[in-house]
């Protein structure tokens, strides 16, 4: 099959694109980085040449505010189904997030949004929506501890290997439009505290952990767990401390 992964050198993209490409797939990875198809959601600059003959597209594009996230994964993912349509594309798999719809933050809004666009367009289409990934949680413990501090909410999470998640999405984008929503989700579900202590331990970095309420409907949605999947349509097996581990393990070589 001709693949385009959107969104393909990213943290997930990038796994998607290499994983359809050894199952001997002609993958294509769009960005607006991409040497070979550079594409802009935000515009639509590249979309037409860069879908010519594709029979699926993955999106695993993403933006780091609320307000680029609505241009590119909203109104991006617009663009993108107009121009899959002209081109013929059979399957879009939207890369999605586990509980958006229930954890009223702002960019999950967004990730809503998308999945909605997705599921009124015309173009087959399939959600796989994955938990956080183990790298986002250790970015964002890194990010912290630059303060000395990281602020911990007891939300529990149930993070998954980037790669773990790619091999699922890399499983639909193979198969026919489901027309419906799939999970993929990590082995285990930890609260945030619980794995803000694993980090510092396996990390060796100082630092405090400090204790978040979360007040109100969004606090009781987290808390109930609204980010978890207890029967996901696919398990990871890599724990976050024994990714961790490695990941620290071949960083300090
Ligand atoms: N990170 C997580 O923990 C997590 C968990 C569950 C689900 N997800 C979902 O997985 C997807 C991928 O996330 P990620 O963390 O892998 O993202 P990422 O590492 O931030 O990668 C984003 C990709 O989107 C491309 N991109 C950004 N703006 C673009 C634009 N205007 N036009 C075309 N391409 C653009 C980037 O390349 P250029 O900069 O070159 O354009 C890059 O290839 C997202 O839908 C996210 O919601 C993520």
């Amino acid at each position: 099959m001709r693949i385009a992964v959107v969104g393909g050198t990213g943290t997930l993209g990038r796994q998607v694109a290499e994983e359809l490409g050894r199952r001997g797939h002609e993958v294509r990875a769009l960005s607006r980085g991409a040497r070979e198809f550079p594409i802009d959601l935000r515009t639509g600059e590249g979309l037409p040449e860069a879908l010519e003959g594709c029979d699926a597209v993955v999106d695993a594009s993403n933006a780091s505010s609320a307000t680029r996230a609505a241009e590119t994964l909203v109104e991006g993912s617009k663009r993108l189904l107009t121009a899959e349509r002209t081109a013929g594309v059979r399957h879009h798999v939207c890369v999605s997030i586990v509980g958006c719809d229930q954890a009223g933050l702002a960019y999950y809004r967004v990730k809503t949004e998308q999945e909605r666009v997705v599921e009124q367009e015309p173009v087959p289409w399939t959600i796989v929506r994955a938990t956080q990934f183990h790298e986002l949680v250790d970015a964002l413990f890194t990010t912290a501890a630059r303060w000395r501090v990281i602020p911990v909410p007891r939300v529990p999470l149930q993070t998954v290997r980037s790669a773990e998640a790619a091999r699922a999405v890399a499983d639909i984008a193979e198969g026919t439009a489901l027309r419906e929503r799939v999970q993929v989700a990590g082995p285990e579900i930890t609260e945030l505290p619980e794995l803000a202590r694993s980090w510092r331990s396996i990390t060796g970095r100082r630092v405090l952990l400090l204790p978040l309420p979360l007040p109100g409907r969004l606090g009781r949605a987290l808390r109930r767990g609204a980010l978890t999947a207890e029967q996901p349509d696919t398990h990871g097996s890599t724990t976050f401390g024994t990714w961790l581990a490695a990941a620290h393990g071949r960083s300090r070589k």
